[in-house]
């Protein structure tokens, strides 16, 4: 069976190594293996939330869309589109919001960490907070539910949003699932193999503390600009050097074959200067990263071409998702009114199809009752009784407890008319009350 592995990328900033070692690499190495079905999409709904500038968000998606492609990855086997092209998300995101325990929500780091750090400026707890913060754990939610992926790989910060993305997955399940699961239930999944790439200073590489080194930007004198600013010891030229504690050799490593590593620690173990050291690190990267940059830029410049990649991205992944959302509205009672004609002409039909008892005073001033079949022939016909309570009595014990009571009852078969034709009747008109 094919798993199905579903991740989304905030297109805010522009990436740098730290995010192609750390994210993009590993996702599109898993990509290519047997037996896995990728969904990659770029979270721009969810990049509004952190920015309200147009024209960030507008770079920031196409810059990211263009370097995944340039990285390598093989949209035919992936599935790769934009989160804001398929409607069915923020549809599933009502859906889900409806059933989301807002309690649960104050919880959710994203906002949580907002809240914290506003009561500690001493501001009002909710400073700032935007709705689409406080509910970004739903949209995420209906990211992976949408898709039904099992697997989603994610940065550590991310391992709750998916537990609660479980949370109203198994709710949903058990509220609208009539005992079958809508939902799989999707498993956070952190690659522990791949290292965090330290930055400049030797803290993980990130923007916020402005140590990254480009991935693309700037080319290749910017890649060897910012190696030159990484921090090393004051060890001099010709001084043995300690491979195992210097972040030049972390990064050099994450782009080195097994062989290249040995060298590069011997090399350092015996007396090569930072600078040459820098140097072969640039030259490693370069090799490695300049074929994507001349590919990036390319796409860059044919930004029609990433939006026909994108589109058709997009039209795979809504023919998965607009049927389960059809499937979803109806479990949860969104239904065409067409089906309410339907059952009612079932149910009209079914009480016109049905037995009837009749009951009636003659001219001998006796109560009497008689059952004839939906097409109006008589089946059954009673004695007389003196009282109408007594008759009512016998048709109320037919018609609630069938077959069962025509043995002691006062009655007589119509002509022609076999027993069984008579308790199938009476079944009929059970089964019809219980209904
Ligand atoms: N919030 C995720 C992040 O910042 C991105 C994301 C959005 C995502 N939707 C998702 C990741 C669904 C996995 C699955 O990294």
């Amino acid at each position: 069976m094919t798993a199905r592995v579903l991740t989304g990328i905030t297109t805010t900033g522009t990436p740098h190594l730290g995010n192609y070692v750390g994210a993009i690499r590993p996702a599109i190495a898993a990509s290519r293996g047997a037996g896995v079905e990728s969904f990659f999409f770029l979270a721009d709904y969810h990049a509004l939330i952190k920015c309200d500038d147009p024209a960030r968000i507008e770079r920031s998606r196409l810059e990211i869309a263009a370097t995944w492609l340039a990285a390598g990855l093989d949209t035919q086997r992936v599935t790769f589109y934009r989160q804001s092209d398929i409607p069915e998300t923020t549809e599933l995101c009502w859906l889900l919001t409806c059933v989301t325990a807002k309690g649960q929500m104050n919880r959710a780091h994203a906002y949580k960490a907002a809240a914290d750090a506003n009561e500690a400026a001493g501001e009002e707890t909710d400073a700032g907070v935007t709705m689409g913060l406080f509910s970004y754990p739903i949209l995420m939610a209906a990211d992976i539910l949408l898709f039904n992926a099992r697997r989603v790989p994610v940065g550590r910060d991310q391992v709750q949003h998916i537990e609660m993305a479980r949370d109203v997955a198994q709710r949903f399940n058990h509220l609208f699932g009539q005992g079958k699961d809508l939902f799989v239930l999707p498993q956070a999944e952190i690659e522990e193999s791949v290292a965090t790439l330290p930055g400049l200073d030797g803290r993980k590489m990130s923007k916020s503390y402005d140590n990254t080194v480009p991935l693309f930007e700037g080319g290749a004198k910017a890649l060897k600009e910012a190696v030159a600013r990484i921090v090393t010891d004051s060890r001099l030229p010709g001084e043995a050097k300690d491979p195992e504690n210097a972040h030049l050799v972390t990064i050099h490593d994450a782009f080195a074959a097994e062989a290249q590593r040995q060298s590069f620690h011997a090399d350092l173990r015996g007396g090569l200067a930072w600078g040459e050291a820098k140097q072969r690190t640039v030259e490693l990267i370069e090799a490695h990263i300049g074929p994507m940059r001349e590919r990036y830029a390319a796409l860059m410049s044919r930004p029609d071409e990433i939006e026909a990649i994108l589109q058709a991205g997009a039209a795979k992944a809504r023919a998965v998702a607009a049927p389960f959302l059809k499937e979803l509205r109806q479990a949860v009672g969104l239904r065409p009114f067409a089906a309410v004609a339907q059952k009612q002409a079932a149910q009209a039909q079914a009480r016109t199809a049905l037995p009837v008892f009749k009951q009636y005073r003659e001219a001998d001033n006796r109560f009497y009752f008689k059952l004839s079949a939906a097409d109006g022939s008589l089946l059954l016909q009673s004695q007389g009784f003196a009282e109408g309570r007594e008759a009512g009595a016998w048709v109320k014990r037919l018609k609630t407890e069938g077959a069962a009571a025509l043995a002691g009852a006062p009655v007589t078969l119509a002509e022609g008319v076999q027993r069984p034709a008579v308790e199938a009747a009476l079944a009929a008109l059970l089964a019809a009350e219980q209904a």
